[in-house]
C-alpha cells in the first residue's frame, strides 16, 4: 500500500502565517503538523509516500527531504494550483499506479494511530464483498464545515456532501481515506464543484452511485483539522499534554519549573517560571518571564520580561516586555515588543518576519 499526502493548497484561514509558509509545517508542541502524519503512516507500515506540493514546495521539501529521517521513501508531486483533493489523485496516478493507497490531508491531526484503520481495510479487501474505499468519520458539533456522510442501517455510506448548509447528519469526513484503483475512474468522471474544486467527496459519491462499496469506520479519539487558529491551539494543547517531561537545557537557581515541561538542549531559563505543559525549543533563552500552560516556544527564540500562556511561538522569534500574551500564534523570525509594561492581555496572530511594537 502507498500513501498520498496532501501538502499543497492555499491556507487562507491561517493568514498571515501562511502568506510565507506552509500551513502543514506550522508546529504543534514544537513539531510540524505534517511530521505527525508521516510518522503515523510509517507506524502503519506504509513507507512509499507521495507528497502533493504547491507554492510552498521548497519549504516542504526542505523539511521532509527524501523521507529517510522518517524511515520512508518520499517523492514529490507538484500541483500548479489548489484545484481540489480529487485533482491531487488525478495528478498522482503515475505514482499510485494500480496500488491501494491511503490519502492523508497534511493539515489533519488524529489521536488514533492509522494501523487499525489500514488493517481493517486490508482484512475487508480479502472478504467475499471487498470494499473499494474506506472513509473515516467522526461525530462533530459543526458538520457544515466538513464533508458529511449519511449511512444506511448497515453502516455503509449512501450519501456524501461537501460542506452542506443543512447537514444531513453529524458525521464529518476525517482527512484520511483508503482507496483501491477504482478511485482513478471516479476522479476522471466528476466535474468541478461550485467552489471550482474537484472534490474527493464527489468522487466517493460517484463510487457509491456506480455500485462500488464504501466502507466506513467511526473515529473515537480526537481529530483536528488544524487549518484555523483555534483548532491549532487546541491541537497544541492536546499534544503538549502527551509530552514526556525532559530538561536538557540550563535552568538557573532563580527559576521554577513546574509540571510537564520539555526544555531542549542549549535552552537557558533565567529568573523565570515555566509552568507546564510547556515545550521550549533548543537554544531558546527565557529571562525574567512566566511561560504558562499550553505554550510551545520554538527553537532559538528570546523571551524576556514577558508572560506567555496558551500560545505557539515559532522558531527564531523575540517576545520582550509583553505583560501577557495569550491564545496567540507568533510566526518565525517575528519580533513582538513593548517599551513599557502594561497589564493588558494581548491575543495576536503575527506572520513570519513581522515586527510588532505595542505602545
Ligand atoms: O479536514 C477534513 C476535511 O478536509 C473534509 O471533511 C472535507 O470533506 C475535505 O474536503 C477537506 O476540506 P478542507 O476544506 O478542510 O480542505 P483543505 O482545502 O483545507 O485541504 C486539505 C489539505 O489538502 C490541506 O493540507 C491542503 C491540501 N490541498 C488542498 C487542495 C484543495 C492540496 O494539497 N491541494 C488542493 O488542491
Amino acid at each position: 500500500m502507498k500513501a498520498l499526502v496532501l501538502a499543497g493548497g492555499a491556507g487562507t484561514r491561517l493568514r498571515p502565517i501562511t502568506h510565507t509558509s506552509a500551513k502543514q509545517l506550522v508546529p504543534v508542541a514544537n513539531k510540524p503538523i505534517l511530521y505527525y502524519g508521516l510518522e503515523a503512516m510509517v507506524d502503519a507500515g506504509i513507507t512509499e509516500i507521495g507528497i502533493i506540493v504547491g507554492d510552498t514546495r521548497v519549504e516542504v521539501e526542505a523539511a521532509i527531504g527524501n523521507g529517510a529521517a522518517f524511515g520512508a521513501s518520499v517523492s514529490y508531486i507538484p500541483q500548479t494550483a489548489p484545484l481540489g483533493l480529487a485533482h491531487c489523485v488525478l495528478i498522482a496516478d503515475e505514482f499510485l499506479g494500480d496500488d491501494d493507497f491511503v490519502m492523508y490531508l497534511g493539515d489533519n491531526l488524529l489521536e488514533q494511530d492509522l494501523r487499525s484503520f489500514v488493517d481493517a481495510f486490508e482484512r475487508a479487501r480479502s472478504s467475499p464483498q471487498p470494499p473499494n474505499a474506506q472513509i473515516l468519520l467522526k461525530r462533530v458539533a459543526d458538520p457544515h464545515r466538513f464533508g458529511v456522510a449519511t449511512l444506511d442501517d448497515d453502516g455503509h455510506a449512501v450519501q456524501l456532501v461537501e460542506k452542506p448548509e443543512v447537514p444531513p447528519s453529524d458525521l464529518a469526513l476525517v482527512g484520511v481515506y483508503l482507496f483501491d484503483r477504482t478511485i482513478h475512474d471516479a476522479v476522471r468522471a466528476i466535474r468541478p464543484s461550485a467552489r471550482g474544486e474537484l472534490e474527493i467527496t464527489d468522487a466517493i459519491q460517484w463510487l457509491i452511485s456506480n455500485g462500488y462499496r464504501v466502507r466506513t469506520e467511526l473515529l473515537t479519539g480526537w481529530w483536528i483539522d488544524t487549518g484555523k487558529l483555534t483548532p491549532l491551539l487546541e491541537a497544541n494543547r492536546l499534544l503538549l499534554d502527551k509530552l514526556e517531561p525532559r530538561i536538557d537545557g540550563d535552568v538557573d537557581a532563580d527559576s521554577v519549573i513546574d509540571g510537564k515541561v520539555v526544555i531542549e538542549q542549549g535552552a537557558e531559563i533565567r529568573g523565570s517560571t515555566i509552568r507546564g505543559p510547556v515545550a521550549i525549543g533548543a537554544d531558546t533563552v527565557v529571562v525574567d518571564s512566566f511561560v504558562g500552560p499550553y505554550s510551545a516556544i520554538g527553537a532559538n527564540c528570546h523571551v524576556e520580561g514577558s508572560e506567555i500562556e496558551h500560545s505557539v511561538v515559532m522558531n527564531d522569534s523575540i517576545v520582550t516586555g509583553i505583560a501577557r500574551l495569550e491564545d496567540s500564534l507568533i510566526g518565525r523570525e517575528a519580533v513582538v515588543s513593548r517599551s513599557r509594561r502594561r497589564p493588558r492581555a494581548l491575543r495576536l496572530m503575527v506572520g513570519d518576519h513581522c515586527q510588532v511594537d505595542v505602545e
